[in-house]
């Protein structure tokens, strides 16, 4: 998606689309109102007649109308007056640009500035514009011979702008463009199934990210696990044929003495659940059990992309989880990297046992802070459902940045207990605990189990397994969360 700033007023602006505003009640946008003068009261009439009703979600487009410069005009609708929040803004923008994508139109220009929304800077907003109008262009038909009709939407959005802020204003924008385009690359892994998503792919696909931003990538194979004795994640691939790979992704954007933030993402490219066989029903949605590898690699898209000045590290161990001869049985006891043992009761409690190994790489980093990201339990989604993504930490100060990132970025995380009192549930008699604690609590005991291998830094445990992806008619990867992962680092770039 091609974006550019513009300082235009609306009437006068030669678009294929000018995308402006109406409340509930008729009151109109700036721009709205501007149109509606130039063009002897068209607007107030659609007001009148019924047909611009201001309600969210709509989008009312007029062909050709008089007195402006305009080919067409979008009218979204944004609600009650004093009113819209940042969801509403971004859902109406969303809707602007579908109807203008719906038309003829390829290029659209957006006066959403003007909107206000309430404790939102015109920046922040000038960010989300951007992102909205990357998310809502986004296809993926890779794999269809035939490509849909509607494919070819939008190429380019103009935000109009006014001149005084306008240096600001286009690094947000920028800045904006840059998180749709890691939503994209997150979105595009979710979405590939697990015979063209293996572990080896992802490798190729960080590669492929490391020469196009100058990061420095290594992949380790099996051997290089086996050197390094990380039993836990040896113990997942073990059904599988296809090869594991350990991903690391260094980017450099500051001082060698600034520590990194190390970001961990699960890459369990299909989740079988090995001998504790998965029910077959919805089993395919477990190619998106890699989302959290994906939103890593999506994160460091966006953070190269805008050259932010800091260090930061991803870590992706990905497999497959298999069962066949050679898989784990329940009760079979691994060594982890870490030297703590562990009986696996259940293999379908796999990515812990993956991430457990990262978390104890990550170590050698000496890191700021470590931040796993994983579709680690389904229990999660019975607590958070699909809205917000469960957030665990063993320091209070790294949750509230995150709460507050994903206000932000309107990818909104909820803070959970870690207590004590929830390890007792991963005791085991024959190891130094058991991969499961049974059905209560379930996404908080992973978390406790997790939490026994990153003692030496401070970290934090992203649960996506209900936010990674949609299923039903929307059926897709949603790219969260990146839009998150990414604002948390502009914050630490800032600091
Ligand atoms: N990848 C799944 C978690 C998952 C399931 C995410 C469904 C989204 C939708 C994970 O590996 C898993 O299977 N977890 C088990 C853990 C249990 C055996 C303790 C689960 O949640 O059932
Ligand atoms: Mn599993
Ligand atoms: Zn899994």
């Amino acid at each position: 998606m091609e974006h550019s700033l513009k300082s235009v007023t609306a009437p006068r602006a030669r678009t294929a689309c000018a995308i402006v505003g109406a409340f509930e009640g008729g009151q109109l946008t700036p721009g709205a109102r501007a149109i509606d003068e130039a063009s002897g009261g068209q607007l107030d009439a659609l007001a009148r007649r019924g047909d611009l009703t201001g309600k969210p979600g709509s989008a009312l487009v007029l062909q050709t109308p008089a007195g402006v410069g305009a080919e067409r005009v979008v009218v979204a609708g944004l609600g009650k007056q004093g009113a819209l929040t940042l969801k509403g803004f971004r859902d109406a923008v969303a809707a602007g640009l579908r109807a203008a994508a719906a038309s003829a139109a390829r290029e659209a220009t957006l006066f959403a500035l003007e909107w206000g929304v309430k404790d939102a800077a015109t920046t922040l907003l000038a960010q989300h514009a951007m992102q909205v109008a990357a998310e809502t262009a986004y296809r993926f038909d890779r794999l269809k011979s035939r490509k849909e009709e509607d494919s070819r939407g939008l190429t380019r959005v103009v935000l109009a702008a006014p001149e005084r802020a306008r240096a600001a204003l286009q690094a947000a924008a920028t800045q904006g463009a840059a998180i749709g385009a890691g939503v994209a690359l997150a979105r595009d892994l979710g979405n590939l199934p697990s015979n063209h998503c293996t572990p080896s792919y992802l490798a190729e696909e960080a590669r492929r990210l490391g020469k196009r931003h100058k990061l420095s990538v290594t992949v380790l194979d099996q051997r290089h696990m086996e050197k390094l004795g990380m039993g836990a994640l040896l113990a997942v691939t073990r059904g599988s044929a296809e090869p594991p790979r350990f991903i690391i992704l260094e980017y450099n954007g500051a001082p060698k003495k600034h520590k990194p933030v190390v970001l961990v993402g699960k890459g369990i490219t299909f989740d079988t659940g090995g001998i504790s066989l998965k029910p077959a029903s919805d089993m395919d949605e477990m190619k998106y059990d890699m989302s959290g590898a994906g939103s890593v690699l999506g994160t460091f898209e966006a953070v190269a992309a805008m050259k932010l000045p800091v260090n930061l590290v991803g870590l992706v161990p990905a497999c497959e989880n298999m069962p066949s001869g050679t898989a784990t049985k329940p009760g079979d006891v691994v060594t982890s990297m870490s030297g703590q043992t562990i009986e696996i009761l259940n293999t379908d409690a796999e990515g812990r046992l993956v991430l457990c190994d990262a978390l104890t790489y990550a170590e050698r980093y000496d890191p700021a802070a470590v931040i796993d990201i994983a579709t680690l339990t389904g229990a999660c989604v019975i607590a958070l459902g699909h809205v917000a993504t469960g957030l665990f930490s063993n320091r209070d100060a790294l949750a509230a940045e995150l709460v507050a990132a994903g206000e932000a970025a309107w990818d909104r995380v909820w803070h959970m207990p870690l207590w004590d009192d929830y390890q007792e549930q991963i005791k085991s008699p024959f190891a130094d605990m058991a991969n499961i604690g049974g059905r209560p609590a379930g996404s908080v005991t992973a978390a406790c189990f997790l939490s026994r291998y990153a003692r030496k830094y401070p970290w934090a445990h992203l649960d996506i397994a209900g936010t990674a992806w949609k299923s039903g008619r929307d059926k897709g990867s949603t790219g969260r969360p990146v839009p998150l992962l990414t604002r948390f680092v502009m914050g630490r770039a800032a600091r």
